[in-house]
């Protein structure tokens, strides 16, 4: 189905529909959590179905680096399973060097709440897109509560940071829907005298406020506040991360667009604020429908089962919806590219600060398969073709942005004409067995 050149990676078109029942790699957001929380904790964390991927490894290797005895070995299914024992109260030792964070914004900044409270001076840097991707939305409240950056008020990495024993608990109204801000300030306020409150202007997901509790640190949340009082003592937990449901959209976009497939992704989060894809896709009239089985963690865990839709129609997706799509809306673009008529997506400034500029990439990559898509403001417009006739030899580059790679390759594997996706490798990001996941479903 792929083949390798020396720079792009062929993607060819599937050769059946996509059929049966899959599971998808562990929830990277959850895992993230699942180690970083574990280091911070006292004693040993038992960790199950945790995603194996780069960005996950830049966590895993930067708590190590802290000195969390980290135990996790390879499983038949592909994740990793083991132990973590955490620093606790000793707290973290200093590195011998900067700590990489590879590509891995959440690794970036969900160790700078982590690192607050400890007298400890540590670099923080990562690869280039890392390097310019915004900081200053976290070390800006970090700074209120006491850490000290340097240089102070840098935007991009490297930055330094020292983090402050005595933090002070703060009130803070975050300027944008950012789980990994929410998450940084709460962290640094499990240890800051008093009670530490975040708001936000929108919901974001809300994986920190369900799983701190399992670490014996009480959080109280609501749709758009979220607080913890400290100074508190995590101790370890036994965490099984369920599949991942940003994953788990590029399997169900591509059955959606593939004539014929039916498709059931099971144990997948289906969190709220993680499952706006299945929301925004039903509202465009696909056959989508999810089933709760259990919550692991308070974490609501299901299937998500989907058949090919003919018929689709564009939406109009309001600002206060983004955050909950934020990671799927170049995959969703690519599904409004083939719906009748326009689809909006509002507010989604956000776009412009990940892995790379996904808004304009979109605009980019659809005007490529001749959809007219364009951008006024912060809103996103898309006009979509039922009848849309992919043209040959086209090639994507993903910019190294694995959600880019994969959005591009459905492209390929959907349509009539295989498709060039240069770096295609990236997807190692969040996704690394993504396209044998595909093939495995070709029926
Ligand atoms: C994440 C939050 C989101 C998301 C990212 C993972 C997290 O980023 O895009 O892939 O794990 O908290 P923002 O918090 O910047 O929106």
């Amino acid at each position: 189905m792929s083949t390798e050149g020396s720079r792009t990676t062929t993607i060819m078109p599937l050769s059946s529909p996509l059929a049966g029942c899959t599971r998808v790699p562990g929830d990277k957001s959850i895992s993230h959590r699942a180690v970083l929380f574990s280091a911070m904790a006292e004693g040993t964390s038992h960790l199950e179905g945790v995603l194996d991927s780069a960005d996950v490894r830049a966590s895993i290797e930067a708590v190590r680096s802290l000195g969390a005895t980290v135990d996790l070995s390879e499983q038949p299914d592909g994740s990793l399973a083991g132990s973590v024992t955490g620093w606790g109260s000793h707290g973290p030792q200093q590195p011998e060097g900067p700590i990489d964070c590879h590509n891995s914004g959440t690794t970036a900044r969900l160790l700078m709440g982590v690192l607050a409270p400890w007298p400890i001076t540590v670099e923080l840097t990562g690869d280039r897109s890392l390097q310019k991707r915004p900081m200053r939305r976290i070390t800006a409240p970090l700074m209120k509560m006491g850490a000290r950056f340097e240089p102070a008020g840098k935007e991009t990495l490297p930055i330094t940071e020292t983090g402050c024993a005595a933090l002070r608990a703060i009130t803070y109204d975050a300027p944008m829907a950012s789980a990994q801000l929410k998450t940084a300030v709460l962290l640094a306020g499990v240890y800051a005298e008093g009670t530490t409150t975040l708001n936000e202007p929108a919901p974001s997901r809300n994986h920190t406020e369900l799983m701190l509790p399992e670490y014996g640190v009480p959080t109280t949340a609501s749709a758009r506040v979220a607080s913890v009082t400290g100074p508190v003592v995590m101790y370890g937990s036994d965490i099984d991360v369920p599949g991942d449901a940003s994953s788990a959209a590029f399997l169900v976009c591509a059955a959606l667009l593939k004539e014929g497939s039916e498709l059931t992704i099971e144990h997948v989060s289906l969190n709220a604020a993680r499952i706006g894809f299945v929301r925004t896709l039903e509202r465009m009239g696909a056959e989508v429908a999810v089933a709760y089985e259990s919550s692991e963690g308070k974490e609501p865990i299901g299937s998500i089962t989907v058949k090919s839709t003919a018929h689709l129609h564009g939406c109009e997706v309001p600002a206060q919806h983004i955050a909950s799509i934020v990671d799927e809306i170049p995959v969703l673009s690519l599904v409004a590219a083939h719906a009748r008529g326009l689809t909006v997506f509002r507010g989604v400034e956000e776009l412009r600060v990940k892995e790379t500029n996904r808004l304009a990439a979109v605009v980019e990559g659809l005007d490529r398969l001749g959809i007219d898509t364009w951008v006024e403001g912060d809103d996103l417009y898309i006009e979509g073709d039922p009848d849309l006739e992919v043209p040959a030899d086209l090639v994507f580059d993903s910019q190294g942005d694995h959600r880019l790679a994969m959005t591009w390759a459905l492209v390929g594997l959907t349509g009539e004409h295989s498709v060039e996706v240069a770096d295609f490798g990236c997807v190692a990001v969040s996704y690394p067995g993504f396209l044998k996941d595909v093939e495995g479903l070709v029926r």
